[in-house]
C-alpha cells in the first residue's frame, strides 16, 4: 500500500514537476532541428550511421560543476540541451520498425530534477524534439545495433577526460558502451574527419532560422557596448564594464556570453586573450572591450576600443585609424566567391603600410609582431564557429572582420605607441553581391566613439551602499 501511494505521488507530481511557465518563445522549433538532421543525412554515404554524443559536465568547484553548455552539433542537430545523451543517425531507416535515428536521454527522476533541474526524458523528447524513437540511456548498451554491418560510422572526437562513474546512463557509461559495440580502440581519423566536414558545410551557412537569432544576438550586444562607451570613466574598473555587458545581456533574455569577455584597460588590452578584467581603475587608457553574448545558443562577437575619459590621443588615434582602414578594406571583399584566405591577406597589407607609415615598423613582415592573429572566423553557435577556411565566402554565412594593433611596453619603436592596443570587431553577414554588418549598431568611427562618451549612461545614476 505504502508502495502504491509513494507511486500515485510520483505519478501525480511527475508532470507537474515538468512543467516550467513564462519560458522564451523564440526558441529554434523542433521542426529546424528536424531540417537539420535531413540535411546531415543527405550528406552521409551510403549504409553509414553517425553517432553525437553530448559534452561532458565539468567540475568548477568539488561539488559544484560548470553551468553545463550543451555540444552545439547535438543542439543543431536535436535541440537538445542536456548532459547524459546520444543520438544516432542512420543513413536508410533500420529495423522492421523502419527508424532513421534514434535519442537516447536522461532517465526522469524525480529526486535528481529536484536537486539539479528539470529533465526532458522520454516524453518530453518526444512531444518537445519530436523524435519518435527515443530511449533512457541505460538501454543503449542493450540496444540492438550492429556497428559492423555499416560501412562507415561518423563521429566526433571521443573526450577521453571523463571520470569513470557506475551510474548506467551517464556519459562515460555512453561512450564505453559505443567504443565496445563499435569495436574502437583508437579514433578513426576518417570519421572525425568526415564529422566535421558535414556539420562545417551545414553550419557556415545560416538558415532563416538562425539569421533571426544572430541578428538578435549581435543586436544586444551592440547595445552593451554602446551603454559601456557612455557610462566608462576613468575611476571604473574592468570588471564593473564587463558587469554593465554581463546586466544588459541578461536584460534581453540572453543566457551569458558565448565566451570568456575580454576587457582590458591599456596594457591589458595587448593581451590578445585577456580574461582577468581585474585592474580597479580603466585611468585614462584605452579600454578593449571584446565581449558578445550568448542567445539561445548562439553567439556575437564584437570588439570596441575606447578612451575612458572619452578622448583618442593623437597616438591612439593613429594606431585606432590604421585598424579601421584594414577593417573598411577587408569589407570590401566581403561578398560571394571571395576567398577566405583574401580577407586575412588584405588585413595583413593594409596594417603593414600603415605600421611603416607610422615609422613602427620598416619591413612589412614585422606587421605579424604587432597584429599576430587572423583577421576572420566563422560564427554561429560556436563563436569560432565550423566552417570550410579554404574555401570561397558565400551568401548567409556569418565571419568576423577584426583586425587589431597590439603594441606592449618595450616593443621596439618610440615609447609613445607603448601599451596601445586596439582590435575593432565586427560580425559580417555575407550576401551575393555586398554584406550586412550585424553590429552596426555600435559606432566603430573613432570620431562617433566620443560623440557617443559624451552621452550619459543610465549606469552613472546607480548608487551602492559603501562597504
Ligand atoms: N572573442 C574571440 C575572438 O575574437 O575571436
Ligand atoms: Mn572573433
Ligand atoms: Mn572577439
Amino acid at each position: 500500500m505504502k508502495q502504491f501511494l509513494c507511486l500515485l505521488v510520483f505519478a501525480l507530481t511527475m508532470p507537474f514537476a515538468h512543467s516550467q511557465e513564462n519560458l522564451p518563445t523564440d526558441y529554434l522549433e523542433k521542426e529546424f532541428h528536424h531540417g537539420r538532421r535531413e540535411a546531415f543525412r543527405a550528406l552521409m554515404p551510403a549504409n553509414s550511421v553517425a553517432v553525437i554524443f553530448s559534452y561532458p559536465e565539468r567540475v568548477f568547484s568539488r561539488d559544484v560543476d560548470y553551468n553545463y553548455h550543451a555540444n552545439p552539433d547535438m543542439y543543431y542537430l536535436s535541440g537538445h540541451k542536456e548532459p547524459d545523451a546520444v543520438l544516432l543517425i542512420f543513413k536508410e531507416a533500420q529495423g522492421t520498425e523502419k527508424y532513421n535515428e534514434v535519442l537516447f536521454v536522461r532517465e526522469r527522476n524525480a529526486a535528481y530534477e529536484m536537486w539539479t533541474g528539470r529533465r526532458l526524458g522520454i516524453e518530453g523528447a518526444k512531444s518537445k524534439l519530436g523524435f519518435t524513437t527515443v530511449y533512457n540511456g541505460k538501454d543503449f548498451n542493450g540496444f540492438a545495433i550492429d556497428f559492423a554491418k555499416f560501412d562507415k560510422i561518423i563521429y566526433d572526437k571521443i573526450p577521453t577526460d571523463v571520470a569513470e562513474n557506475n551510474n548506467p546512463d551517464n556519459l562515460y557509461a555512453l561512450l564505453k558502451s559505443f567504443k565496445s559495440k563499435a569495436g574502437i580502440t583508437q579514433v578513426n581519423e576518417t570519421s572525425t574527419d568526415l564529422f566535421h566536414k558535414i556539420t562545417s558545410s551545414l553550419r557556415e551557412i545560416k538558415t532563416p532560422e538562425e539569421l533571426v537569432l544572430m541578428r538578435k544576438t549581435v543586436k544586444l550586444s551592440c547595445v552593451a557596448h554602446n551603454e559601456v562607451m557612455k557610462a566608462v570613466g576613468p575611476d571604473m574598473s574592468e570588471n564593473e564594464a564587463d558587469g554593465i555587458h554581463a546586466y544588459i545581456h541578461k536584460h534581453y533574455g540572453a543566457e551569458g556570453e558565448g565566451y570568456g569577455p575580454i576587457v582590458g584597460a591599456g596594457a591589458n588590452g595587448c593581451i590578445l586573450h585577456y580574461w582577468e578584467n581585474n585592474a580597479t581603475k580603466i585611468d585614462n587608457q584605452l579600454l578593449l572591450m571584446d565581449v558578445g553574448s550568448e542567445y539561445h545558443g548562439y553567439s556575437a562577437d564584437v570588439t570596441r576600443t575606447i578612451p575612458a575619459n572619452g578622448k583618442f590621443t593623437e597616438e591612439q588615434k593613429a594606431i585606432y585609424q590604421i585598424v579601421y582602414d584594414a577593417q573598411e578594406e577587408v569589407f570590401k571583399l566581403c561578398k560571394e566567391g571571395t576567398p577566405i584566405q583574401d580577407l586575412n591577406k588584405k588585413a595583413k597589407e593594409v596594417i603593414a603600410a600603415g605600421l611603416i607609415k607610422l615609422g613602427i615598423i620598416t619591413d612589412p613582415k614585422d606587421a605579424r609582431i604587432y597584429y599576430p592573429h587572423g583577421c576572420s572566423h566563422f560564427l554561429g553557435l560556436d563563436v569560432h564557429d565550423k566552417g570550410n577556411y579554404m574555401g570561397n565566402l558565400k551568401e548567409n554565412m556569418i565571419l568576423t572582420v577584426e583586425p587589431g594593433i597590439y603594441i606592449p611596453a618595450n616593443s621596439k619603436c618610440d615609447k609613445k605607441w607603448w601599451n596601445i592596443g586596439v582590435r575593432i570587431e565586427d560580425d559580417i553577414l555575407m550576401l551575393k553581391d555586398s554584406y550586412e554588418n550585424l553590429s552596426a549598431d555600435s559606432p566603430r568611427k573613432w570620431q562617433d566613439i566620443e560623440a557617443l562618451a559624451k552621452q550619459k549612461s543610465t549606469f552613472n545614476d546607480m548608487k551602492f551602499p559603501k562597504i
